[in-house]
């Protein structure tokens, strides 16, 4: 038997695949060698929105007398053991849900690690478990992995498990009492407001002179004092030089500095999973991770990729667009993806939410950009629920056309309005046809009207 479409990784890449590919009638098999869902539902963007969502909850909990709701602080209290637990719940009933669909679909499923080994006439031969199977097409979904910084003790640490990469993290059954972070962008930021709320005393060590990585400076900098403003602690422009039992020494304008602590995060980013899949076997092309073309495709004919193994924006969502796309151009539909319009958010309290180029970005792209920053004040929804709200909204412009080329908010619903602004930027939106659209009110939303109305009276507040 020849599949259609042989699928190695089951993460949202691969699983969107397999169902748009058993959509569309193919005989498709899927493998995967650990937990259907990859790093996304297992330990990655579920597991810390679920965690993410009771830290909120308690942090509002403590703010409720600013609301008219009185609660007694004594009795707040965060119940990690819970969280994990419905956590859990959560993961376990998404993944059945995918499980269904793909069963749907008549997708075929097998649990083991796959190598590609040939090519032949009868397609591509992939050996996983004790059998080896035959596709006429091949797409690699295989993720990425935390990337461990080669320093003194490192490695030992990591063995003895009081250096943590983001799975461990959501699996802990006690919250560390201090937690040191090395790395300060969205892994590092997300995991730190959660443990912060959960009662751990935490110190994010960021190698750069900013937080969060290409997120705009003035939000970076506003999201850093509000998580200040919680407890979290920041050390910028540090270099970890060794972790060792209990300890991490850094150094920053050449002092040495050594924090204690009881268990050490890492998340200094992630880098695809191309070895051991028998890549080379049938000759295609990687660098630091498998070269695809715009239309997902490999240098070999049939060989597709998509999600975190192709590097490019490492993201769920930009994952689930990818393999949309290989599927659709291996069925004949040509499709290509526009990176220029995937929104980014860290889901931190506030949360922040960017789609299309910084002012920075666009000036050194040789444009002739503006930007316009207001406070969420501006909008009647926002200040209905944000006592002392810190909240901004940036709009990037090309000057003379009025085009709009980015949108960036902080701020609560930031990372649901953005998809909106993300459509106003692929499709061409210029400041006046932003103008022309209806906004329900009150929300939030509003901000982005509000924020292109002000820049008419330049200079002046809304
Ligand atoms: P990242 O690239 O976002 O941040 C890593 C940070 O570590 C950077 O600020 C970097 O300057 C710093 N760093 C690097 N080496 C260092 C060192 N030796 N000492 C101190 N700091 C150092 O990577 P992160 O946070 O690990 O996330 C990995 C991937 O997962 C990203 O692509 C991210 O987009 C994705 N992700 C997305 C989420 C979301 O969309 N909300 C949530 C979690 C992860």
């Amino acid at each position: 038997m020849v599949y259609d479409l042989i699928i190695i990784g089951g993460g949202p890449a691969g699983y969107t695949a397999a169902e748009r590919a058993g959509e569309a009638k193919k005989k498709v098999l899927l493998i995967e060698k650990a937990s259907l869902g990859g790093v996304c539902l297992n330990e990655g963007c579920i597991p810390t929105k679920t965690l993410l969502y009771s830290a909120k909850l308690k942090n509002h909990a403590e703010n409720a007398k600013k609301y008219g709701v009185d609660i007694e602080a004594a009795s707040i209290s965060l119940n990690h053991k819970k969280v994990m637990a419905r956590k859990n719940k959560t993961v376990k009933k998404l993944i059945a849900g995918i499980k269904m669909r793909l069963d749907g679909f008549g997708v075929e499923m097998i649990s083991a690690t796959a190598e590609i080994r040939s090519k032949s006439n009868d397609g591509f031969e992939i050996a996983a478990g004790d059998t080896v199977y035959n596709g006429k097409n091949i797409l690699v979904a295989t993720g990425s992995s935390t990337v461990i910084i080669p320093i003194d003790g490192m490695s030992e640490a990591i063995d003895s498990g009081f250096a943590i990469t983001s799975r461990e993290a959501l699996e802990l059954g006690e919250i560390p009492e201090k937690l040191v972070v090395i790395g300060g962008g969205v892994i590092g930021l997300e995991m730190a407001s959660y443990f912060q709320s959960a009662g751990s005393s935490v110190k994010v060590i960021e190698m750069l002179d900013k937080i969060a990585g290409a997120t705009d400076n003035e939000i970076a900098e506003i999201l850093k004092k509000e998580c200040e403003k919680k407890g979290i602690e920041f050390v910028l422009g540090a270099k970890v030089t060794k972790v060792s039992q209990g300890e991490v020494s850094y150094t920053k304008e050449n002092n040495e500095y050594s924090a204690e602590c009881s268990k050490v995060l890492l998340s200094v980013g992630r880098r695809p999973n191309i070895g051991g899949l028998g890549l080379e076997n049938i000759g295609v092309n990687t660098e630091k991770s498998i070269l695809v073309d715009e239309f997902m495709k490999t240098n070999i004919d049939g060989v597709y990729a998509a999600g975190d193994v192709t590097g490019k924006s490492m993201l769920a969502h930009t994952a689930y667009r990818q393999a949309e796309a290989a599927v659709n151009n291996m069925l004949g539909i040509d499709d290509k993806i526009n990176y220029s319009t995937i929104p980014s958010v860290i889901y931190t309290d506030p949360e922040s939410a960017s789609v299309g180029v910084t002012l920075n970005q666009a000036l050194g792209d040789g444009l002739k950009a503006k930007e316009k920053t207001i406070s969420m004040n501006y909008s009647g929804r926002y200040m209905a629920e944000n006592e002392a709200g810190q909240g901004i909204a940036k709009i990037v412009y090309e000057e003379d056309t009025r085009v709009l080329l980015g949108v960036h908010l902080l701020g609560s619903y930031a990372s649901e309005i953005i998809y909106g602004a993300g459509i106003m930027i692929e499709q061409g939106f210029t400041l006046d046809d932003i103008k022309r659209q209806v906004f329900p009110h009150p929300t939030v939303a509003e901000i982005i009207r509000e924020a292109v109305f002000s820049i008419e009276s330049e200079g002046e507040e809304p």
